[in-house]
């Protein structure tokens, strides 16, 4: 039988981004793998990557499960991991994080921007999504129209969307009212077009989204749309701490 939380090297390194499993084959043929200091010949060979010390062209591989990356997403691509016909935002990410097979956390219309999370780690996605957190959903927006008091008002008592469904009290702050306005909205759910829905319920036209913030994620400014970087471990930590029981 084998130990819990055993997995073969090849398995091991394909999932860190070191190639196919066929690939992983050759590497080990050719004679540059070590396992706790010994020549791996068996890429089949069953190792414990959280002890086990694993080398690859005398370079060791720091094996993680999970990876958390904040995306800038720049209009134009779906929030999917794929699609027959238009680009998805996984695309944007480099082979060695594709490798572990991330997936964005919630979804971003096609024609917004910002902040979106992509992990592996399907129990904080979960957790994150899940609608009784309530997790916390910061937009900026340029909205057609002029935004006023009422319509503040209005969004903290909770709007009617064109289905009937009334939304939970959102926060509405305006940034600058005028022929075209720009305003922050905070909402706590996460229903379909959400953000845009509300203005039309008030009579308004979004024209320009981006997510600035989900829960304690904040949107790192210096990323421009279509760039990313992994999140830091105090970020990582802040939005598991949503979830006591973790
Ligand atoms: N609300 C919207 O209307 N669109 C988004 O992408 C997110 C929230």
């Amino acid at each position: 039988m084998v130990e819990k939380g055993r997995q073969r090297l090849d398995k091991v390194l394909a999932h860190m981004g070191f190639g196919t499993r066929k690939e992983i084959k050759k590497l080990v043929k050719e004679k540059r793998i070590m396992v706790n200091g010994e020549l791996a010949n068996d890429p089949g060979l069953h190792v414990l990557p959280v002890r086990d010390h694993i080398e690859v062209d005398g370079e060791p591989v720091e094996y993680r499960q999970y990876i958390y990356i904040m995306l800038n997403k720049p209009q134009g691509f779906l929030s999917a991991t794929e699609d027959r016909f238009a680009q998805v935002v996984v695309d944007l990410l480099p082979p060695e994080y594709r490798a572990f097979h991330p997936f964005p956390v919630g979804r971003l219309d096609k024609d917004a921007e910002g902040l979106l999370l992509l992990t592996n780690d399907g129990k904080l996605a979960h957790q994150l999504l899940s609608p009784k957190k309530h997790v916390p959903k910061t937009y900026y927006a340029v909205v057609c129209g002029m935004v006023t008091e009422t319509d503040v008002e209005a969004f903290r008592n909770g709007v009617t969307l064109n289905d009937g469904y009334r939304t939970m009290p959102g926060e509405l702050k305006i940034l600058r009212s005028g022929p075209e306005s720009e305003v922050e909205l905070t909402i706590y759910e996460g229903k379909y077009h959400q953000v845009k829905r509300m203005f039309e319920a008030v009579g308004k036209k979004v024209i320009y989204l981006k997510r600035i913030a989900m829960g304690s994620l904040i949107l790192d400014e210096r990323l421009k749309p279509g760039e990313y970087r992994e999140l830091s471990e105090e970020e990582i930590k802040k939005l598991r701490e949503l979830n006591p029981t973790r």
